[in-house]
């Protein structure tokens, strides 16, 4: 099994979440050992959890300024997602972020994923831009099948 944990603001994190929600399926239709995937949204309504099982955490960026040239790189909106990994021993779950944003922003490219790797001290997997494209979902879930199948 696969776990996402995964924030979105303007939907396009969740689409990309639902695109590998159905791809585990098929794949996993087709051979049993190819794992499924189970996705859950954070949102800031939501109650914190000790997360019993191993996840990845799916964060796309949004940063204060956010031009990609003269401006800042701190976090906003997506914050929740970091206090909740934060939260009890959730970091120690962890397995590794995948990161979203928008190439026009140049090198702040999916900071905030690349930042939350960074402050819990595990592996940025992989990224991809907006809702991530067919070929993003295959990419991806062969990277996350190979960590949790190993
Ligand atoms: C105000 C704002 C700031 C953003 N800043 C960045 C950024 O610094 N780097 C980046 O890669 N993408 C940036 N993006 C693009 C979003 O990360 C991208 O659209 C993402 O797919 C949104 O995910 P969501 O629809 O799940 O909320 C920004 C978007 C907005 C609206």
């Amino acid at each position: 099994m696969i776990r996402l944990l995964y924030f979105s603001i303007s939907g396009n994190t969740r689409a990309f979440a639902k695109h590998m929600e159905t791809y585990g399926k098929e794949q996993h239709a087709q051979n049993v050992d190819m794992p499924l995937v189970e996705i859950k949204e954070i949102t800031d309504d939501s109650m914190f959890e000790a997360e019993e099982k191993d996840f990845f955490a799916c964060v796309p960026t949004y940063l204060d300024g956010g031009n990609g040239l003269d401006s800042g790189t701190n976090e906003i909106m997506t914050n929740t997602l970091g206090e909740y990994i934060e939260f009890g021993d959730n970091a120690q779950r962890c397995l590794g972020i995948i990161g979203s944003g928008n190439k026009n922003f140049n090198w702040q490219y999916c900071l905030t994923g690349k930042q939350y790797a960074e402050k819990f001290n595990v592996s940025f997997v992989a990224d991809y831009e907006l809702r991530g494209t067919p070929s993003d979902v295959e990419r991806i879930y062969n990277l996350l099948a190979e960590v949790v199948t190993k």
